[in-house]
Order: C-alpha cells, then sequence, then structure tokens
C-alpha cells in the first residue's frame, strides 16, 4: 500500500458486506481511502467500483481523500464506476461488459471515461457518481425482486400442481416484455443478497421505505423452509422421519459452476437438516471442504465422492446447486429420492417417479 502514489489511476473493489443488522459496513472503503490519502498526489485518479449505496463516493470518500490537503477536480479526481462481473459467465468476460461512470465532476468523470474506453468496450457516462452508484443498486434489486417473485409463485403454483419451470420457459417465448428469472432455494451470492438493503438503510435515512426490497428479502429468505418441508413430506411418504434420514446435499456453491459458496441457502439448508437430526453429507466438485463462514456454523465436512453405492444408500439427495458437472441420470438412477430445487433434473428420461421439485 506505500506504493499506491505510484500508480496515475487506483480503482477500489473492496468488500461492502453488512453488518448483523443488515446496515453498510464501508470499514473496507474507508480503510482504503485512509491509506490511498497517506500517499495521494496530484494528477491521481481513483475510482471506486464496489457496490454501494448512492453518496458514497460523495460523502465517505472525498472526505478522507481531501484531508490531505489536496483539492478535488484540481489535483486528484474521483468517480464511481460500479463493478458488473457476471462470475462464470464464458460470454461476458469484463472486457466486453459496458462499464457506467460518474465522476464527483466533469473532470473526473472524462478521465474514467478515458481510462476505462482503453479496457472495455463500451464506456457509458453519466451525470454524477450518485446516478452510476444508483445504477448498480437498481441493476440488483431488480435481479432480487424478480427473484423474489417467481420464489412466490413457485411456491403458488407447486400448490396448484403446476410446475413453475414449465411456466416459464412458455412465457419466454414471448419475444417482448419479458424476462426469464428462476426460482430456486433461496438467494446466494455477495450481490444480490445485500446490495438492495444498501438502498432500504439510505431510503430509511431519508424516511422512507423500500417495501419492495423488504418483501423480496422476506420471501427469498424464507426459500430453505419451503425445500426442508419437501424433504420432510417426501421421506414421510416413504415412511421415514427426517431425523436419523440420510441426506446427501448436492452443491454448496450459491450458483451452477462456480466455487464461490458466500451467502449460499446450502448452509441453511444444512443448519436445518442437522437440526432436524438428518444424517447430513454433501458433494460439490468446486468445493473439496466446507469452509469457515461469518454467519452460519458449518459442520465440519469434506465433499464426498457420488458412486452409486453412496447415492443408493441415502433417504434422499437434495439438489440445491445445479452444476453442469454432475450426471443427473446417474444421481436419479440410484437415489432412492431426489429433491431438486434448481430442475436440474429436466432432462432425465428413468426414474422420474423418484424426482420432487421443490
Ligand atoms: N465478485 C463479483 O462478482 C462482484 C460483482 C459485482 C460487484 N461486486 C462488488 O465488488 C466489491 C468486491 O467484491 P468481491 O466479491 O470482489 O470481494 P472480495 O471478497 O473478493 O475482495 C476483493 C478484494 O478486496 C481486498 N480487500 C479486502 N479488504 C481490504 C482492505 N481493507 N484494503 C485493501 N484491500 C482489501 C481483498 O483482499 C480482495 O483482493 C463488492 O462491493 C461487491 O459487491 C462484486
Amino acid at each position: 500500500m506505500g506504493r499506491l502514489g505510484e500508480a496515475d489511476a487506483l480503482l477500489i473493489c473492496v468488500p461492502t458486506p453488512l453488518t448483523e443488522t443488515r446496515d453498510p459496513d464501508l470499514q473496507y472503503v474507508e480503510a482504503t481511502a485512509r491509506q490511498i490519502a497517506a500517499t495521494l498526489r496530484p494528477g491521481q485518479l481513483i475510482s471506486l467500483e464496489s457496490t454501494t449505496y448512492p453518496g458514497t463516493t460523495r460523502e465517505v470518500l472525498l472526505p478522507v481523500l481531501s484531508a490531505s490537503g489536496l483539492k478535488p477536480g484540481d489535483d486528484f479526481f474521483l468517480a464511481y464506476s460500479p463493478e458488473r462481473e457476471d462470475p462464470g459467465n464464458p460470454d461476458f468476460s469484463a472486457d466486453r461488459i459496458p462499464k457506467v461512470v460518474g465522476g464527483i465532476d466533469p473532470e473526473s468523470c472524462r478521465l474514467a471515461e478515458l481510462l476505462y474506453g482503453r479496457a472495455v468496450v463500451h464506456v457509458v457516462p453519466v451525470s454524477s457518481c450518485e446516478v452510476a452508484e444508483a445504477t448498480k443498486i437498481l441493476e440488483n434489486t431488480y435481479r432480487s425482486v424478480n427473484i423474489a417473485m417467481v420464489n412466490e409463485l413457485k411456491m403458488l403454483f407447486d400448490r396448484l400442481g403446476i410446475d413453475v419451470w414449465e411456466v416459464i420457459d412458455a412465457a419466454k417465448t414471448k419475444p417482448f416484455g419479458f424476462q426469464a428469472f428462476y426460482p430456486g432455494p433461496g438467494l446466494g451470492g455477495h450481490c444480490i443478497p445485500i446490495d438492495p438493503f444498501y438502498l432500504s438503510w439510505v431510503a430509511r435515512k431519508h424516511g422512507l421505505a423500500t417495501r419492495f426490497i423488504e418483501l423480496a428479502g422476506e420471501i427469498n429468505t424464507g426459500m430453505p423452509d419451503f425445500v426442508i418441508r419437501h424433504v420432510i413430506d417426501a421421506l414421510n411418504e416413504a415412511g421415514k422421519p427426517l431425523r436419523g434420514s440420510k441426506v446427501c446435499l448436492l452443491g454448496v456453491a450459491y450458483k451452477r459452476d462456480v466455487d464461490d459458496p458466500r451467502e449460499s441457502p446450502s448452509f441453511v439448508l444444512m443448519e436445518r437438516l442437522l437440526a432436524g437430526g438428518a444424517v447430513l453429507s454433501y458433494n460439490d466438485p468446486h468445493v473439496p471442504v466446507l469452509p469457515d463462514m461469518r454467519h452460519y456454523r458449518v459442520p465440519e465436512l469434506t465433499s464426498v465422492e457420488l458412486t452409486p453405492e453412496l447415492l443408493a444408500a441415502q433417504d434422499c439427495v437434495l439438489i440445491a446447486t445445479d452444476h453442469s458437472s454432475y450426471d443427473y441420470e446417474l444421481i436419479v438412477r440410484h437415489a432412492p429420492l431426489v429433491v431438486d430445487t434448481r430442475n436440474a433434473t429436466k432432462n432425465v428420461t428413468q426414474g422420474r417417479e423418484k424426482i420432487r421439485k421443490a
């Protein structure tokens, strides 16, 4: 960090998690800003990329950097440009994703535009850093709310005996006005479950509520209970209680084909299964050992090998993440019962009577 003065541009992309009480935790942004301020020199451009609430760049970052004695917009320049990654997406690497930039002043915006223009396919300048910050929060809130909507519809359609995934596949044949979102066992990852609460926090500060965000959070965090209910009911149909039943959970990463377990609903599922007395094991080709998590009591487990013998010895196999390397035909052929939260088994042809979608 002592060499930060050597670079002409510094891009900050440190974590922006939530505290226990779901308030923004900006300690990493602030600590980094203080370290940058210590070596700040004339001509440097600072760009914040961490996801955060509108106002952070000007109200949190700018005062720390200005304490260096250098003048913003004259001596140094400050912009916000949200990171827009989609981990595991082979079609959109970082250089192919357009980058939104907003500055604390027009010159900061212009410099950030020049910088990112060398690296990414398209730069979208906006009128302020607040607009750029709000853009990122809109994108993530849009996902959170739409995922909550299909999760709620999943529970309703399940009661009506309708397959929500079939409905979504049919609806997405409409060539305009509909974008498909898919239900699952709950929300995961370090962005979608967290970022909208940055906006709720700033709304509360201004005396306003963000009801869509709160409702989406409520529905999405309730999904693991819906899944566990299905596991219990399916075991019950086979004359087995959850207590003492062998359950193998497939997929700990929060989404398909990535190795990132942050905020994964699989940890909630595991907690509930263990609390109910299940004999738990798991498999995830991308997560060989369960990591320590800040908010969950994680059992000391390593990923088991998915052999026909292991599958046959289970009372239930619970698919939490639909990794593409799984052989779903093999899983359904050997497991006595498969609870599928992702419609991962949709192409399985034999043994479908053993599958319960949840
Ligand atoms: N990873 C993604 O796909 C993604 C996508 C969009 C937005 N974001 C946002 O980007 C930000 C970073 O997320 P991430 O997933 O890359 O986080 P991360 O946990 O991978 O950490 C990013 C980096 O910050 C460093 N770091 C942590 N504390 C630091 C400190 N005090 N000083 C200096 N460096 C420090 C870490 O060592 C790491 O290299 C978050 O605001 C997140 O919401 C991430």
